[in-house]
């Protein structure tokens, strides 16, 4: 299969998950809608003040980062290529009087669609595994930057995707260019839908995320791992500290999220 058949495979996946993350609670939308931030500590922390940056935000589902960031007071474009998270996005900035753009289109076409040069470019959770190659990710990245402007990657690590799905067994690859073609049972954000979604994803080895950002002419400011999620998408997560998850029967601590930051020195 071609990559463009892969991108309507996850096309087609995203657009019914949005529907379902719509229907479930697991987002918080009442709360959201109230005014709490959808972000969480460990990119706040990294992020600080982002009064009056520009930032573009790469996969942004259906856009309650984004608008949290505008929320802060940054001058926020989202990207995704479900046109139903898209549509929602608009919808959910323009009811809550935010002002933040949204931009519907695969990644690796944003460059065509949007000119402008940000101060940082940021990716959360559950994004760079959809995407086939890393090297050209990373130039994209670099390319939407201005000189002294900064990559914030905060993502799932790579060691959790290497488990079968109850954590019971190590089952796939760490690193590997070859697709990972999956069934699953409705979404992390709605177990209980019954038709099966079909998706393709990619592990991207830490080693490999590094690599790809320095290739692409970005200095690596930082790299932290985490031994939680904020999240509890995963099976056997429990709450081991407020607002941490981690895998119930994993006794020694495993890495489960890390965030790296990188800047931009000059064109
Ligand atoms: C797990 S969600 C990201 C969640 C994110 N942390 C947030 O702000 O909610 C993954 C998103 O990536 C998007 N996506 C996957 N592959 C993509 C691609 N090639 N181009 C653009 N968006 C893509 C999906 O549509 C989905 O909304």
């Amino acid at each position: 299969m071609s990559n463009e058949e892969y991108f309507q495979i996850n096309r087609e996946n995203w657009n019914r998950r949005t529907e379902l993350h719509l229907q479930s609670d697991w987002y918080r939308h009442e709360a959201f809608r109230q005014g709490e931030t959808s972000l969480k500590e460990i990119e706040l922390e990294i992020l600080g003040d982002v009064g009056g940056q520009s930032i573009l935000h790469l996969q942004c589902h259906f856009g309650q980062d984004t608008i949290s960031l505008a929320r802060m007071g940054a001058r926020a474009v989202g990207v995704d290529f479900s046109d139903r998270a898209i549509d929602e996005a608009r919808r959910l900035a323009d009811e809550l009087g935010v002002e933040a753009r949204f931009v519907c289109c695969n990644v690796y076409d944003a460059a065509s669609l949007i000119s402008e040069r940000f101060d940082r470019v940021f990716v959360s959770y559950g994004a760079i595994g959809w995407l086939p190659d890393l090297q050209a990710w990373a130039r994209l990245v670099a390319g939407f930057l201005r000189p002294g402007g900064q990559l914030v990657l905060v993502e799932f690590h790579p060691f959790i995707w290497t488990f079968d799905d109850d954590f019971r067994e190590l089952r796939y690859d760490y690193c590997s260019a070859a697709p990972i073609i999956e069934e699953q049972q409705g979404s992390y954000g709605n177990p209980t839908a019954t038709a099966p979604i079909r998706s393709v994803g990619w592990n991207h080895g830490l080693g490999k995320v590094v690599s790809c950002a320095l290739e692409a002419g970005l200095q690596l400011q930082s790299l932290q791992e985490f031994d939680y999620s904020p999240y509890a998408c995963f099976s056997h997560a429990v709450e081991a500290q407020p607002g941490r998850f981690r895998i119930e029967h994993i006794a020694p601590r495993i890495p489960m999220v890390y965030a790296l930051t990188a800047r931009k020195l000059a064109e």
